[in-house]
């Protein structure tokens, strides 16, 4: 799998939201990541399709959204009509995972799974062969900026393992506390997708970080294939 970086516009300067996005997919960014909350499922409010819609207008980037909502079924058509590529909702959204995957891809998406660090990756084993992206959060949802959850390079470890396994052509992505420190050891351990939020558009240079980050995943997703 090739190696992804998508920047979280979350930490972004939203007043300049189309200039911060072009600056990174300048540096070679892969796609754009959308943290869409609801203020219930985690405890803060960001935007909605309405805002994807008027990202759709500026760019062709996939625009990668990660919906932290309760009963995201609901956003489900609003997304597909906005301009959504890939769609992601989380495990513990939703009773019924299955159908909410299978009306994504229905509605013209790719279907995207997440798990909280407390779920278990067997939450998605049964829908894994029909998803195309898994998403491991390596911090608890909610707020950019949070420190990295240590387990999750195990956690990634094993859901590598998992989709090899179903044989599922999933992307593997993970999301929190992604940076320099932590980006080599996530990709040895097998993930290939990367959101980072304060990491890139902290960064004096946000186009500059996009690729320091994509150089250190390659270079220790290289030494994985070679091992
Ligand atoms: C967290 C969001 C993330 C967030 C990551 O709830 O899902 O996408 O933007 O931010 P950093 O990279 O700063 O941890
Ligand atoms: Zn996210």
């Amino acid at each position: 799998m090739p190696i992804r970086i998508a920047p979280s516009i979350l930490s972004a300067d939203l007043a300049r939201l189309d200039d911060e996005v072009r600056q990174v997919l300048a540096g070679g960014a892969d796609q754009v990541h959308v943290d869409v909350m609801d203020g219930r499922f985690v405890p803060n409010l960001t935007f909605g399709a309405p805002v994807v819609q008027c990202l759709r207008r500026h760019t062709d980037a996939v625009l990668d959204c990660h919906l932290m909502v309760e009963d995201p079924e609901r956003y489900i058509e609003p997304f597909a009509k906005a301009g959504a590529d890939i769609l992601t909702i989380h495990a513990e959204a939703t009773r019924h995972l299955e159908r909410h995957v299978a009306a994504i891809r229905e509605a013209g998406m790719k279907p995207g799974v997440a798990l909280n660090p407390a779920t278990p990756l067997a939450a998605v084993e049964e829908v894994a062969d029909a998803l195309d992206l898994l998403l491991v959060m390596t911090v608890n949802p909610g707020f950019g900026g949070q420190p990295f959850w240590e387990p999750g390079i195990d956690k990634v470890r094993r859901a590598r393992a998992l989709l090899d396994a179903t044989r599922s052509g999933a992307m593997l992505e993970v999301d929190g506390g992604v940076g320099r420190e932590t980006i080599g050891r996530l990709a040895a351990a097998g993930a290939d997708t990367f959101v980072a939020g304060l990491a890139i558009y902290g960064a004096k240079d946000p186009g500059a970080e996009v690729h320091e980050l994509r150089r250190r995943a390659e270079e220790a997703s290289a030494g994985l294939k070679s091992a």
